[in-house]
């Protein structure tokens, strides 16, 4: 039993937390080292640079997104730009279509402005300290770390959701994390760990564990170079860590979403930038189907309601009843006008190449792929 947990095999509670102050294991931090660089991940697009842009750009993707999804879009973005100044000078609706698809869409608005804030603040150069980094759109105090490691050899501590996986496991840390007293000091602790060396093989390192070995459910502890110390291994529970108490409660929604056609062309709108999907083109959502049968029943054309889509978010469940409802190719121009005036503002027709091309929430862009419009 690792000397940390002798008379302590217990749950943890709020009292122990606060005064729970064991020396730390020794050589933890050259051991994740060393697994690293023999089993750790290797080869990966934004790995052998320290160009700061394409760090940065990664650690953003990668932000509660997995590799392998990331894999898909860090390639297209960096060729349509290359560089901060061209991010920087892009149109938002560009950035957010090629966003589209990998969702938490604010990231991609932070990038925007991140970028728009290095050129005009810093001269087109990322700063070089953790610090610094903090301070601009969308960069955390972890994935500034993350930045200022990987680039700069910053001897400074990451502590993203993985992270705080292996460490609090590792320590047996049973802290309530929701308490921001108990994050501090585990910030304190990541910090105390830290290798002399190797800064950017230890932080690439934690990571690695997190994603592959020290995961949520049945962890691999066989594999992992941190066993032999694990506090939560000896107790026996690793799943019990990290301890948080607030959790989410998630809501349901349900919505009817208007899948207007004519001629070829279908109807978007841009939805408002605050709120989910913000700033990306939609299909555009009513309360309810019996309201959005009301509407189109006045309308010429036809149509019919089809399978409902499932779409999970981050607060809520959102189940989402499209109607298909197509339109006569050509209406006398008034008539034309006051069908319009009836749909959201901020929207307009849309060839299929068009909608496209937009930034679309992932649910729309499947949807509208499985039907044929003009190009
Ligand atoms: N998750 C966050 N940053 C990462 C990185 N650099 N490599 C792999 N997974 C990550």
């Amino acid at each position: 039993m690792p000397a940390a947990l002798k008379g302590r095999a217990r749950r943890l509670t709020r009292a122990d937390a606060d005064t729970f102050n064991p020396a730390l294991p020794q050589g933890l931090g050259e051991r994740v080292v060393q697994w690293q660089a023999a089993h750790g991940r290797h080869g990966l697009p934004w790995q052998g640079t320290r160009d700061p842009y394409r760090v940065w750009l990664s650690e953003i993707m990668l932000q509660q997104t997995q590799v392998a999804t990331v894999l898909g879009y860090y390639g297209r973005f960096l060729e349509r730009f290359p560089d901060v100044r061209a991010l920087a000078a892009a149109p938002l609706n560009d950035v957010l279509a090629l966003w589209s698809g990998l969702g938490y869409y604010s990231r991609a608005r932070h990038l925007h402005r991140c970028a728009q804030q290095v050129v005009a603040v810093h001269a087109g150069q990322f700063p070089t300290d953790s610090a610094a980094l903090a301070t601009l759109p969308g960069i955390g105090r972890s994935t500034a770390a993350a930045i200022a490691a990987f680039c700069f050899g910053e001897r400074v501590a990451i502590l993203d959701g993985n992270v705080k996986r292996v460490l609090t496991r590792t320590l047996g840390f049973g802290g309530d994390l929701a308490d921001a007293a108990q994050e501090r000091a585990l910030w304190d602790r990541a910090q105390a760990l830290l290798p002399a060396q190797g800064i950017e093989s230890y932080t690439q390192g934690l990571m690695d564990l997190g994603a592959q070995v020290c995961t949520l459910r049945r962890p691999a502890c066989l594999m992992c170079p941190l066993a032999p110390d694990c506090v939560a291994r000896a107790q026996g529970k690793p799943e019990s860590y990290p301890v948080k108490t607030r959790r989410l409660k998630r809501g349901r929604r349900e919505h009817a979403l208007l899948w207007l056609v004519q001629d070829g062309r279908v109807w978007l709108h841009q939805r408002p930038p605050r709120g989910v999907w913000a700033g990306l083109w939609s299909l555009p959502d009513w309360p309810d189907l019996a309201a959005l049968r009301a509407l189109v029943g006045t309308w010429p054309g036809a149509g019919r309601e089809l399978a409902a889509v499932e779409h999970a978010l981050t607060h809520f469940d959102w189940t989402l009843r499209p109607l298909h409802w197509e339109l006569p190719p050509a209406l006398p121009p008034s008539e034309q006008a006051a069908l319009d005036a009836q749909l959201p503002a901020g929207g307009r027709w849309h060839t299929r190449a068009q909608a496209l091309a937009a930034g679309l929430p992932a649910p729309v862009r499947k949807l509208l792929l499985a039907q044929s419009l003009r190009t």
